[in-house]
C-alpha cells in the first residue's frame, strides 16, 4: 500500500467552483493543503436561484483559475499530485461535466491516475478527512440541496435510511426568508430574526412524524407559514419586526423537531443494522450551522450514547477537499477511472434504496 498520497479534488456540481489538494499517510491526519472555493453567489441573485446554464459556464471559465490556486496554495505542481479527483455526479449536469472534461484534460495532460467521486460521497466521507472516524458510523446530511440518512459502512458502502420526499431543509430556509422579504441566503438571516421571536405563537405542523420511519417532508411547512403570514397580513396589512420574528422561530423549531425526532429514529435504525460499541452522528450540510438544531441534535446524542461529530463548516457545506479526499480513499484500492467517465445527473449513494420524490433547489441530486 502507497504510504503517502496526495491527490487534486475538483467539485463544480452546483454553484461552487472549487479545487482542493489533500495529503494523507497512513496512520496519519488528513492535511489539507489547500482548499479554494469560487462562489457564484452574485451571479444568480437576481434569478433567486441558481440558473443552471449561467454556473456551467462560471464553473468552465473558473475551474482552471481555480486549479492553479491550489496548486499555488498547496506549494506544489500538477506533477507533484498522485491523481485527479472529479465530483462526476449527482448534480446539474452543465457544471458536472466541466468539471469532468476539466479533469481528464489535466489527468491525460500530466500522466496521473482519474478518480470518479460521488458528490454525496464527498460529503459523507468528510468527518474521516476531519476527524480520522472509523466505520461505521450515521450520517445526517442536511443542506440547501440535500437531505438524507446514510449509515457509513465502508468508502464505497452506504445505507440510505430515509431522506426528504421533497425539500430540503435548506430549501425550506431559503423560501422562508423570501416570503418574509428577507435575503438569502435564507438560512442565517431567519435565524437571526428568530432569536427575539415566539416559536410558540402560530402552530405549524411537524411533517411525517405521524409516518414510521425517517422519511421527511418539508414542503408543506413553508405552506403552512406562507398562509399565517397571509392571515396577518389580511388582518393588519402587513407584517411587524415581532411578527416577522414570531414566523421564522416558528418555523425553525418546526424545523428542529423534525429532524431531531427523524435523527432519532435514524439512531435507532443504525443501532439495529451495526450495533456498533461507540456510535457516532455526524452532520454535514448548511443547515448544521443552524444553533437550534445543532443543540436539537446534541441534546439527542447525549441523551441516547451517541457521540456527536460537526466537521468545520468549511468542510460540511460544497467544497473540494472532500472530493480530494475520496480521491485518496480510492487512489488506495486503485480505483480509477477511464477517460470514457460520464457525468452523471442522479447518482444516488445507496443503489438499494427506493428513489427519492422529488428535488431540491439545487436540482435533483439523488
Ligand atoms: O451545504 P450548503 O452550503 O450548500 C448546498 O446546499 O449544497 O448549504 C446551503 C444551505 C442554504 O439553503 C442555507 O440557507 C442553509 O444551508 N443554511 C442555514 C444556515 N446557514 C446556512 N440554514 C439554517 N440556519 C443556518 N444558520
Ligand atoms: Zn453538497
Amino acid at each position: 500500500m502507497t504510504e503517502t498520497v496526495t491527490i487534486l479534488g475538483l467539485e463544480s456540481s452546483c454553484d461552487d467552483t472549487a479545487a482542493a489538494i489533500v495529503r494523507h499517510s497512513i496512520k496519519e491526519p488528513a492535511e489539507v493543503l489547500s482548499s479554494v472555493v469560487f462562489d457564484q453567489n452574485a451571479l444568480h441573485v437576481d434569478f433567486g436561484g441558481v440558473v443552471p446554464e449561467i454556473a456551467a459556464r462560471a464553473h468552465v471559465e473558473r475551474l482552471d483559475i481555480c486549479v492553479e490556486a491550489a496548486l499555488k496554495g498547496a506549494g506544489l505542481k500538477l506533477d507533484d499530485v498522485d491523481a485527479i479527483a472529479v465530483t462526476s455526479g449527482p448534480g446539474l449536469i452543465g457544471g458536472v461535466l466541466s468539471g469532468v472534461m476539466c479533469a481528464k484534460g489535466l489527468a491525460a495532460g500530466a500522466g496521473k491516475p482519474l478518480i470518479s467521486v460521488n458528490h454525496l460521497a464527498g460529503h459523507a466521507l468528510t468527518p474521516r478527512m476531519t476527524d480520522d472516524t472509523t466505520f461505521p458510523y450515521l450520517m445526517l446530511l442536511v443542506s440547501g440541496g440535500h437531505c438524507q440518512f446514510l449509515i457509513v459502512h465502508a468508502a464505497d458502502r452506504f445505507t440510505r435510511l430515509g431522506g426528504t420526499i421533497d425539500d430540503a431543509p435548506g430549501e425550506a430556509f431559503d423560501k422562508t426568508a423570501k416570503l418574509l422579504g428577507l435575503g438569502n441566503p435564507g438560512g442565517p438571516l431567519v435565524e437571526k430574526e428568530a432569536v427575539i421571536g415566539d416559536a410558540k405563537r402560530f402552530k405549524l405542523p411537524r411533517p411525517l412524524l405521524d409516518r414510521a420511519g425517517c422519511d421527511m417532508s418539508f414542503s408543506g411547512l413553508k405552506t403552512a407559514l406562507r398562509r399565517a403570514r397571509d392571515l396577518i397580513i389580511d388582518e393588519k396589512g402587513g407584517l411587524t419586526v415581532q411578527d416577522r420574528a414570531d414566523l421564522c422561530a416558528g418555523f425553525q423549531t418546526a424545523v428542529s423537531d423534525t429532524l431531531v425526532e427523524k435523527t432519532r429514529r435514524a439512531c435507532l435504525a443504525f443501532m439495529d443494522e451495526t450495533n456498533a460499541p461507540t456510535p457516532v452522528l455526524a452532520v454535514a450540510g448548511g443547515v448544521a450551522a443552524n444553533t437550534e438544531i445543532r443543540t436539537g441534535l446534541q441534546g439527542l446524542c447525549a441523551a441516547i450514547g451517541f457521540s456527536f461529530l460537526a466537521p468545520p463548516l468549511k468542510y460540511c457545506t460544497d467544497n473540494a477537499a472532500m472530493i480530494a479526499w475520496v480521491g485518496v480513499e480510492k487512489y488506495r484500492t486503485r480505483d480509477f477511472s477511464t477517460m470514457a467517465l460520464a457525468a452523471r445527473p442522479r447518482w444516488p449513494l445507496d443503489q438499494s434504496a427506493k428513489p427519492m420524490l422529488g428535488s431540491g433547489k439545487k436540482g435533483a441530486k439523488a
